[in-house]
């Protein structure tokens, strides 16, 4: 079946569609429902299934003869060291991981918060608790310990699995420290820190709480996989939203692994032994999904890189990879490129190795602009392909079929939608918008296998943040518009969420951190163009009646805030002092129009707006701050 077939079938026929693909994997019990509705809005797949989903993404391939496949090749520049680990290694370590984290009572059901670095321990401690049936909550190391006690005291772990140390460039960051903070922080009380002594920095250890990693797994038995439903939730994934509290997004077992082998297959054009490289991180949702599960559920080799796509040791890093374990397709975020680019305008580091194993480059994560796209392009000589999909989907929902019939693609656009994602343009009050014209990117409900169905603990504001703006439709809470052919272009979010080297930061969030200081009246905190990596946030903060201080401090003394709540990959290093913000008559600051006047652009007066006066003035002071382009 080509595309278009595909896509018609899957919106047409979407219970035998998805039936045909769920064949595709080995369940133990094979689903005879195939979608449901459930409570708040929201649908089920395969809900009386079972199955398990290290199960698929080992033992299923040690069954099928890849035991002494490379299963994960860790490549890590940063410390200096590679290894090639098989899927017969790699089971035998999660078995053992798994069998050590159930002598600690950890069972089905059960939480598990992993903060740690890009090492194959960080993978082995993922699939260990998939294997039990336990929920894991992987924090991205950049988050600073406040964060992550906000997401402990949220999923309620019994554990929380770590390492002494990341290593940024050259910069080791003790995490130890870190997490310690995070359980002081914590209104929850973890049983246990699980800790991977690393050579470059040794973490002091709480006795009675903390577990060496090696000793936790000594005299150890194997475990084996325990069969979940279908909708057993596999992870937690906390995702930035509007407000300062994080959305733990949850990912069921049956769908996701039915949702990542279609997309494997079909999307990224993979098949078993192909070797594919997700260049992300484990901490965010590309890492769940290509990095970790899809790859191996689909026998892949999948490259496991602790690294940096620049100085590592130079901009030359990613071409090495591709080259040295002959990378078929690979996927990064259009920031990594625009690294890469600055330090080697040429790309004559490409030109050092042999590249002709890449079939194709799948980005995403943030806009990819056109400049980079075109030097990518030429460099490269393959399709460079731009898709769209969100930390909820878990998936792509636009992007060509690379493994079906590639469809041309087109830039600035993300391409078409994929089978299961019925992708309208809306105006505000919900009615369908025609070619070309911008509005809200929402998806007809049910929502295909694998998109999450809610968030932990708190059914009612998924349906308040997905389901309720425009009934009867997912709410992306992107903007943009479809041309005449449906090829759909993403312009930006519509909330006030933004993306900073392609990882997603919530701008409410940040605000609330600036207001604890005692100087601050109020404050705005827009997303700024950055040449490199795509926005950068930049505060604007109005003071307190009487309050005299000098700026440079107060600017100083939030950027540390910022820093030390919510983490350095805030990237938060402006804030600039206004005497007013713009504002509707109901209370409402104008945020949009702050980004427009930042970024340049022109903009229509609002109706709205409380005091016209203001937009001339705050203009001036960000001009003179040099805040945007
Ligand atoms: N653990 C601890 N700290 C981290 C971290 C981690 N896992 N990731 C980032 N940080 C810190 C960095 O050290 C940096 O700290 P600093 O302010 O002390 O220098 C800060 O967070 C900002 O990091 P980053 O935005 O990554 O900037 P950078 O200048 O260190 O690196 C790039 C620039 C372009 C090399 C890097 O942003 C990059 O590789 N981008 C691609 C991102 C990506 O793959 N996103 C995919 C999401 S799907
Ligand atoms: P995350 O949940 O961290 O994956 O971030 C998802 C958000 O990133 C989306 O809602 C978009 O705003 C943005 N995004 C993802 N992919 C693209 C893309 N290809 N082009 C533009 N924006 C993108």
């Amino acid at each position: 079946m080509g595309y278009q077939d595909q896509y018609q079938q899957s919106l047409q026929n979407k219970e035998q569609f998805w039936a045909t693909q769920a064949d595709a994997i080995a369940w133990y019990k094979q689903p005879r429902q195939i979608l449901t509705e459930a409570d708040y809005g929201t649908h089920r797949w395969f809900a009386d299934g079972e199955l398990n989903s290290c199960y698929l993404a080992l033992d299923y391939n040690v069954e099928q003869g890849r035991g002494e496949q490379v299963a994960l090749y860790y490549d890590s520049p940063a410390t200096g060291s590679k290894r090639a680990i098989s899927y017969n290694q790699l089971l035998a370590d999660v078995k053992r991981y798994a069998g050590a984290l159930k002598a600690q009572g950890i069972e089905k059901g059960d939480r598990v918060v992993i903060y740690m670095p890009m090492v194959p321990e960080a993978a082995v401690a993922m699939l260990a608790c998939a294997r039990l049936g336990a929920i894991h909550s992987v924090v991205f190391g950049g988050f600073a310990p406040n964060e992550l006690a906000i997401r402990i005291d949220d999923a309620e772990p019994k554990m929380v699995i770590t390492a002494s140390c990341g290593i940024e460039f050259d910069k080791v960051i003790e995490y130890k420290p870190l997490v310690d903070q995070a359980f002081e922080l914590a209104t929850h009380k973890p049983d246990h820190c699980v800790v991977l002594q690393r050579p470059m920095a040794k973490a002091a250890m709480q006795p009675g709480r903390d577990l060496d990693w090696q000793q936790f797994q000594e005299g150890g038995r194997y475990a084996d996989c325990v069969a979940v439903e279908s909708t057993h939730p596999l992870y937690i994934l906390y995702t930035s939203g509007t407000t300062g509290k994080p959305k733990g997004i949850v990912r069921d077992n049956g769908s996701h692994a039915v949702a990542l082998m279609y997309a494997l297959r079909n999307v990224y054009g993979m098949n078993a032994g192909d070797v594919w490289w997700g260049a992300s991180d484990i901490g965010w949702v590309v890492g769940h999904s290509f990095i970790v599960y899809g790859p191996l559920m689909g026998g892949c080799s999948a490259i496991f890189y602790e690294g940096k796509p620049i100085r590592s040791p130079d901009a030359g890093a990613f071409w090495r990879v591709i080259d040295e374990y002959k990378v078929n397709s690979m996927f990064a975020a259009p920031t990594a490129f625009r690294a890469i680019r600055k330090e080697d305008p040429e790309g004559a580091l490409a030109k050092k190795y042999d590249l002709s194993s890449l079939r194709w480059l799948f980005v995403a994560g943030e806009k990819l602009d056109s400049s980079t796209y075109s030097w990518l392009d030429e460099l490269l000589g393959v399709p460079v392909i731009d898709h769209w999909w969100q930390t909820e989907t878990g998936w792509p929902m636009t992007a060509p079929l690379m493994g079906v019939e590639p469809v041309a693609t087109r830039m600035g656009s993300t391409c078409v939608p994929v089978p299961g994602f019925d992708i309208q343009v809306l105006d505000p009050a919900g009615n369908a918008l025609g070619a070309d014209q911008h509005g809200n990117i929402v998806a007809r409900l049910p929502m295909p296998p694998g998109v999450a169905q809610t968030i932990w603990n708190n059914p009612q504001r998924f349906q308040e943040s997905y389901l309720s703006a425009f009934p009867g439709y997912y709410h992306t809470g992107d903007g943009g518009f479809k041309d005449k052919d449906g090829y759909v272009y993403i312009t930006g979010r519509t909330d006030d969420v933004i993306n900073v080297s392609g990882h997603r930061l919530s701008t409410g969030e940040m605000e609330e951190v600036i207001a604890k200081n005692p100087a601050v009246a109020e404050c705005a905190v827009i997303a700024v163009a950055d040449e490199m990596k795509g926005h950068v946030p930049v505060g604007l903060v109005v003071l307190k009646q009487g309050v005299e201080i000098d700026e440079g401090e107060l600017e100083q003394e939030l950027v540390a805030l910022v820093r030390a709540e919510v983490g350095p990959l805030a990237c938060f290093r402006k804030a600039v002092v206004v005497q007013r913000l713009p504002k509707t008559r109901s209370g409402k600051i104008l945020r949009a129009i702050l980004r427009k006047i930042a970024d340049q652009e022109e903009y229509a007066m609002p109706s709205t707006i409380d005091d016209e006066s203001i937009l001339p003035e705050i203009t001036e002071t960000m001009k003179g701050a040099g805040v945007g382009r």
